[in-house]
């Protein structure tokens, strides 16, 4: 990312500086501030809005230059709908900043004040419209050292503003809400980061080296070597990364920020396969580029982890991430191998592009029998049959446990990082029944997201226990007012919401 953009509160009656954003209800209703600014123009604001048949509808604005009567070179007025929902604030902040953006000026105010807000308190707002705005604000440029924002090529942001000052009632309150928000944040950040980079510069080793840094937020980091994960009888797993040059890993971060030191852990667990070339049964070169995102579950777990120790989350959690690359070589596990998984439970390799799995059957029996944990999530871009099913709207859930599945549901409709719920079997499980071995990689041509699902469930004990295939939202995902990269972060939000609302309040 670059330089994160810097966010501030003050009060309504400190000066503005820079473009001064307003916000307008629908029929063009403003708040006391904006009204004040239209009797100093008098009236200029109400009649710009009738001239350019502005009325307050979300998603639309309009923007006037040196308004008379005003210090302000540059006002914009933000239409702002009816913001009525948690998610509705975060789009209108995200909205707000795009529309800053695609202006000049390094630093900007916005006016956090609604005629009709509902029930969100002014603090509320102000924390939820900055937090939308952040979102919006990432970019990944990293690698462009010449081309320019400017030049119009794309709709990133360009790299002007700087500075954005939210006036609110109660800027202090509002700050300290924000903080947590701030916190979850850069654990989107660093999971869109990690998806964005590309894999010559993000392997297995690499990742394992970013996510040390998480020692410095207070997240106990080890990584496992291949001799390590030999030892663990991680035949599943190493068989994947085998042809590759780049030696896998294993990373284990633990968070422990529980009151009671009884409490058990939850468990998050991700794929982590920094490149996936389908291997010896390789993948069409068309699109093949977009595989450097297949480590999309792991990042978000990484990004979790990072989120809940920056906001000092009253929870204690374990992320753990397999970290392969997925490469054809003389060295490369072949269709048809048997392999052993750490659980003893062997595998005929079928396809070795369903190595998401393989992956998956090791590092999850391995966070069961060392963590014993209250539940495991695990987040895969395991399937091209889920984006068949459900496209990019929502991820695929599965899960043999009902109230972990609706706590699920309700993380993501209150944060808009939605599941929908995918049935699981016997009739399912039959289809990677193996002759040559206790199961195989892959199920047939039907129900390709079902049987994946079906193979991860073989490796999980009597833990409740649900599988996010992430194949879809993960990478090259839906863009919105608080998404505007082709790695979401997907996930992050939505887990880090599902621990605050049912995990941390009250230590059931
Ligand atoms: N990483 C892919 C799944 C994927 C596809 C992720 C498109 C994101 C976008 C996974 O490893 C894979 O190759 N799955 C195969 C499974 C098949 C061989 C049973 C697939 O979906 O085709
Ligand atoms: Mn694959
Ligand atoms: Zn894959």
């Amino acid at each position: 990312m670059s330089e994160p953009l810097e966010i501030q509160f003050a009060a309504l009656s400190a000066a503005p500086t820079g473009t001064l954003a307003l916000l307008a209800g629908p029929e063009f209703t403003l708040a006391s501030t904006a009204r004040g600014l239209d009797e100093r123009t008098k009236g200029g604001l109400k009649k710009a809005a009738r001239a350019a048949d502005f009325t307050g509808k979300a998603k639309t604005s309009i923007e006037i230059l040196a308004p008379a009567g005003t210090d302000a070179v540059r006002l914009l007025l933000i239409g702002a709908g009816r913001p009525s929902k948690e998610l509705d604030r975060l789009l209108l902040g995200g909205y707000v900043l795009s529309q800053i953006n695609a202006r000049k000026g390094e630093a900007a105010s916005l006016i956090a004040e609604l005629a009709d807000p509902g029930e969100a308190s002014p603090d509320a707002l102000a924390a939820d419209l900055a937090f939308g705005a952040l979102l919006r604000s990432y970019a990944f440029k990293k690698y462009r050292t010449t081309r320019k924002p400017e030049d119009g090529t794309d709709e990133e942001p360009r790299d002007g503003l700087r500075r954005l000052t939210i006036h609110c009632a109660k800027p202090d309150s509002a700050a300290k809400v924000f903080a947590s928000r701030k916190a979850v944040a850069e654990g989107v950040f660093l999971a869109r980061d990690l998806v964005n980079e590309p894999a010559n510069m993000l392997g297995p080793v690499e990742f394992a080296e970013r996510v040390r840094d998480l020692s410095s937020a207070g997240v106990e980091v080890e990584v496992l070597d291949e001799d390590q994960l030999r030892a663990l009888n991680m035949g599943a797993l190493l068989a994947v990364g085998q042809g590759s040059e780049r030696p896998s890993r294993v990373v284990v971060m633990q968070w422990h920020g529980a009151k009671s030191k009884r409490t058990k852990t939850l468990a998050f667990v991700g794929k982590g396969v920094c490149f996936d070339t389908g291997g010896i049964s390789m993948k069409p070169a068309g699109g093949m580029e977009d595989m450097k995102g297949d480590m999309g579950g792991a990042a978000c777990v990484a990004g979790l982890m990072l989120a809940l120790a920056r906001r000092k989350a009253a929870v204690n959690a374990v992320g753990l991430v397999g970290l392969v690359e997925n490469m054809p070589s003389g060295k490369a596990q072949r269709p048809g191998d048997i392999v052993t998984s750490m659980s003893g439970q062997t595998i005929e390799v079928l396809n070795t592009d369903a190595e998401g799995r393989l992956v998956l059957a090791d590092v999850l029996w391995y966070a069961q029998q060392r963590f014993n944990p209250r539940f495991v999530i695990d987040l895969a871009t395991l399937t091209g049959a889920i984006i068949v099913a459900l496209g990019k709207e929502h991820a695929g859930l599965f899960a043999n446990d009902d109230r972990l599945a609706a706590e699920l549901a309700a993380a993501g409709e209150a944060t808009g990082e939605k599941v929908w719920r995918m049935p699981l079997g016997k009739a399912y499980d039959k289809l990677i029944d193996s002759k040559n071995a206790d199961m195989k990689n892959i199920g047939g041509r039907h129900a390709g997201a079902i049987t994946g699902a079906q193979f991860v469930q073989r490796f999980i004990k009597d833990t409740p226990w649900a599988h996010l295939d992430v194949a879809g939202a993960a990478m090259d995902s839906a863009r919105n007012d608080i998404n505007p990269s082709w790695g979401s972060g997907w996930g992050v939000r939505l887990l880090d919401r599902l621990i605050w609302d049912n995990y941390e309040k009250v230590e059931k």
